[in-house]
């Protein structure tokens, strides 16, 4: 197992759509302090699509069965890159076998999942790492350090917005199901969540709307709104939806103060409008492009030192767990008809 100074393996557990991101982040990836990461080996239930994925990147082991997997005490992480109904099970199995594991958002589909896991990783001494990788996006970065810097004044108010087709759900089968995916919230609202939880803080009241007009062939909801209330006092809203045929897939998360804005666009790139540091009313670039998938290459390195060295990281299992509780409150408030307060009971 690796120590500081040494090499962080990594098993790919799930070589789906999202592994090309990360057998890309993890190809690219500088040693970091010393640390490097290489990937160990590749597994997926559909064999073919494992063998497919480590020929298209040169990964020489592709494991014949998760007990493989289990087994292997040379691979230091186990990455479960899966449907999110499965995520706890692999975690837990893949932990209380020696392995840290670094698990896809969302981290799990329920708090008593996501404790499951924390606890799991705790009896180990192991770490626990989900997906977050858009809070090491250089977007999010240059937003946060816009506003660090005084810009715009205190947040207020953001707006977040995902328009994705519904081919994200019928490429993915489980993503329509109940059991494995759950719906827009939980499978995309996830991202701008974590994402204003870091910029904002902890959330302290959710309401929600799902959209009662179907218009993608999946169990869950396709569309929904949501609205957070924040402990600062901050207001969000969040929309989010699978069933756009037409029209563009953006994604975008907007922040304002009295004294400006920030817009994080993944078509626009970063754009800000502050009087204080421009000395106009005018739109100005911050970055021209959103980066979006840079994320996991800084965030497989943040991962790495925390494995190797025990270092601290920017995001740690507990905030998957604080991610899925914000989306919980999102299915109760809409439910039950009523705004929910955090922490959940
Ligand atoms: N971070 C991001 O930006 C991002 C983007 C897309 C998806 N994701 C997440 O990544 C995860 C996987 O999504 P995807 O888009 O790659 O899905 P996908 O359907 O493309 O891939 C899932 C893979 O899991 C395999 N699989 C299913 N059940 C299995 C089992 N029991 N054992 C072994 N393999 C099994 C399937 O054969 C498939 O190859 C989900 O949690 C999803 O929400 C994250």
């Amino acid at each position: 197992m690796a120590e500081g100074g040494q090499t962080v393996r990594v098993a790919i557990a799930g070589c789906g759509a999202i592994s090309r991101a990360h057998l890309r982040a993890l190809a690219e990836a500088e040693p970091g302090d010393g640390v490097r990461l290489a990937v160990h080996g590749l597994f997926d239930q559909d064999a073919a699509r494992a063998v497919e994925r480590a020929q298209e990147f040169g990964v020489e082991r592709v494991y014949g069965s998760w007990t493989e997997v289990l087994e292997d005490s040379q691979a230091d992480v186990v990455a479960i890159l899966l449907p999110h109904d499965l995520h706890c099970r692999f975690a837990v199995e893949a932990l209380a076998t020696g392995h840290h594991v670094v698990a896809e958002k969302p981290m799990a589909t329920s708090l008593a999942e996501c404790d499951q896991m924390l606890a799991a990783a705790a009896r180990a001494g192991k770490r626990l790492y989900p997906v977050h990788n858009r809070v090491y996006d250089p977007a999010t970065e240059a937003a946060e350090s816009f506003i660090a810097g005084g810009a715009i004044g205190e947040v207020f108010l953001a707006q977040t917005v995902g328009l994705e087709p519904p081919q994200t759900v019928s490429v993915r089968p489980w993503l329509g199901t109940a059991a494995g995916g759950g719906g827009v919230l939980l499978a995309q609202a996830i991202h701008p969540a974590y994402v204003l939880r870091w910029l904002l803080g902890e959330v302290a009241e959710v309401a929600c709307f799902k959209s009662a007009r179907k218009v993608v062939d999946m169990t869950a909801e396709d569309t929904a709104l949501a609205l957070l209330r924040f402990q600062s006092g901050a207001v969000a809203e969040m929309t989010g939806t699978f069933g756009l045929r037409a029209g563009p897939y953006e994604h975008g998360i907007t922040l304002y103060g009295p004294e400006g804005y920030v817009e994080i666009h993944s078509r626009r790139g970063v754009v800000g409008l502050s009087a204080q540091r421009f000395g106009d009313r005018e739109v100005h670039a911050l970055l021209e492009d959103a980066g979006w998938g840079s994320g996991f290459r800084r965030m497989w390195q943040d991962y790495a030192r925390g494995v190797a060295a025990g270092s601290p990281t920017r995001v740690s299992g507990e905030d998957g767990k604080r991610a899925v509780e914000m989306i919980l409150a999102a299915y109760r408030a809409a439910d039950e008809g009523r705004t929910v307060a955090l922490p959940l009971g």
